[in-house]
């Protein structure tokens, strides 16, 4: 695993790792005790977070990341550039790495965004940070060109 360090990342790296970190804090994780974090930057610069949101009934939690673009989606953001993933607190000394449902949605996101989102994934201490785009995440991917879809207008598939 080609990891780095928290102080060889860019500026706008370190940036959305610090953001998902303070989102991993307002994460409600009662059930797992694992908060997770993730901060998505937006085309025009904007950083959108997410915290991960569980219920009694499992299978009902949302994961950070698909938070972050769910958010996103909502303000009209329909182009992103990279996502900053952090968990505090697990057992493994590893980076964090998205779910598969989470890899799905960001590589769709990716495809709107005409991007192949850069995925940023730090462990909790900050010294082990994997970046790798989506497209390497997710290879082999389902994606919308698999599929017929019926087209409104206004929708961004491509
Ligand atoms: N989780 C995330 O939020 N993102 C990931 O990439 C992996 C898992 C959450 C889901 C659940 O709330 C907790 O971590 C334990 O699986």
């Amino acid at each position: 695993m080609q990891t780095k360090t928290y102080s060889k990342l860019s500026d706008v790296q370190k940036l959305l790792v610090k953001k998902a970190e303070e989102a991993a804090s307002n994460s409600y994780s009662p059930y797992s005790m694992f908060p997770v974090g993730a901060a998505l930057l937006c085309e025009d610069g904007s950083i959108i977070t997410g915290s991960n949101y569980e219920n009694a009934s499992y299978g009902a939690t949302i994961c950070a990341e698909r938070v972050a673009i769910s958010r996103a989606n909502a303000e009209g953001m329909r182009s992103f550039r990279s996502m900053a993933i952090i968990a505090k607190g697990g057992k493994s000394s590893n980076p964090i790495t998205p779910c598969g449902i989470c890899r799905q949605i960001l590589y769709e996101a990716g495809r709107y965004s005409n991007r192949d989102i850069e995925v940023i994934m730090s462990n909790e201490k900050k010294d082990r940070i994997l970046v790798i785009n989506i497209s390497k995440l997710l290879p082999f991917a389902f994606s919308p060109k698999d599929i017929v879809i019926k087209r409104r207008s206004s929708l961004p598939h491509k």
